[in-house]
């Protein structure tokens, strides 16, 4: 497979977008991050050490490039409801992806958010992202994608825009694999576990625990700290949507909730064999699909955040396959026809 086709990772944090367009056969030409914590990892595993802050970066420094890659943060955009062009983001991290994205032209842009970004700010954020893409001349097609879809036991859901040139990006063809719901397939068998003391914690009764949600979470039980009291209706103090998301403890038989970025110190509880303990960071990583050579940061608090901040990889490489089967192979699998269509990728 050439190595010609290439990409620019922005806010590229540890770099989980690039593991994937990598691994589809991308090159990567250029990568930023403002984090001195992020670049320190990034440089440890990809030999780079990446660009600082992109608002002050002049887009005749940025080598040429196909593909502009981008898990930008979430930014309210300041003027309200009127169109405003450029004026309308500018202040915000998503008007240097335009910026960058109009003085170098690339074939796909291709953007990563957390879900709530359709939501916010009443759906204006939204629509403004997808119209100034339009603006720049761009076919702006969007879904929302669960890592659980794409083999590891994480409900992790995560907003994808593709913005392409011509050929509008059909997310339809995804390689997707079937769910796995079990995170104790993910768990090591022995280690330096920290268990949680059985008083600090209250597990529900075992025949409730049986029901798995839609996202293949099971509420095993929750720490004993605090509840929501207003309107909680008496005898149903037990129930999940009353605890702290943070507080609740999941059931290692089922999915495990998306590992949060603003974590640094892990809050992921798990009930394995009837003991509750934290995930171990390796465990974090693995259920993230980072390979088990990733080099992560000396400090346990920033491996934390860093891999909540992350993408999940698998996730990712299926996106990049299909980028460069349908947006640079000449030709749009056919569903049916996908799997021989694939054997010959460009
Ligand atoms: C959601 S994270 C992206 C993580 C990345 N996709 C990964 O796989 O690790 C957003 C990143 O944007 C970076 N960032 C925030 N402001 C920035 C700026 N002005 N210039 C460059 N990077 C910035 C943050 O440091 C953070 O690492």
């Amino acid at each position: 497979m050439g190595n010609n086709i290439k990409f620019i990772d922005l806010f590229c944090g540890i770099g989980g977008i690039r593991i994937g367009m990598e691994k589809a056969g991308f090159q990567c030409v250029f990568s930023s991050d403002i984090d001195e914590e992020c670049k320190n990892v990034y440089e440890k595993n990809y030999g780079e050490r990446p660009q600082g802050d992109i608002s002050q970066i002049q887009t005749d420094e940025i080598p040429d490039f196909d593909i502009l890659c981008g898990g930008f943060p979430c930014q309210p955009f300041s003027i309200s409801g009127k169109k405003k062009g450029f004026e309308d983001t500018r202040g915000t991290l998503f008007f240097e992806i335009c910026r960058i994205t109009e003085a170098k032209q690339p074939k796909v842009v291709i953007l990563e958010n957390v879900k709530h970004l359709i939501h916010h700010d009443g759906g204006r954020t939204f629509q403004v992202i997808t119209t100034k893409l339009e603006e720049l001349g761009y076919v702006v097609t969007w879904e929302v994608l669960n890592a659980l879809d794409f083999g590891v036991p994480q409900n992790r859901e995560r907003i994808i825009i593709v913005a392409t040139k011509s050929t509008e990006f059909d997310f339809d063809n995804l390689e997707k694999e079937e769910r796995r719901n079990l995170t104790d397939g993910f768990l090591d068998l022995e280690g330096d576990f920290e268990f949680l003391d059985s008083n600090d914690y209250t597990l529900i009764e075992e025949k409730l625990r049986t029901r798995q949600l839609k996202s293949g979470l099971i509420f095993a039980g929750y720490r004993n700290k605090s509840i929501r009291k207003v309107g909680v209706r008496p005898g149903t103090e037990h129930l999940s949507r009353v605890h702290k998301q943070p507080n609740r403890i999941y059931d290692a038989k089922g999915t495990h909730p998306t590992l949060p970025s603003q974590e640094t110190s892990g809050r992921f509880w798990v009930l394995v064999e009837g003991r509750v303990r934290k995930l171990t960071i390796d465990e974090c990583y693995r259920i993230m699909g980072f390979p088990d050579d990733f080099k992560r940061s000396e400090k346990l608090s920033n491996q934390y955040k860093q891999i909540g901040n992350s993408v999940c990889v698998p996730m990712f490489s299926a996106l990049a396959r299909e980028v460069r089967s349908q947006l640079f192979c000449g030709e749009k699998d056919n569903k049916n026809e996908k799997n021989e269509k694939r054997i010959g990728i460009c």
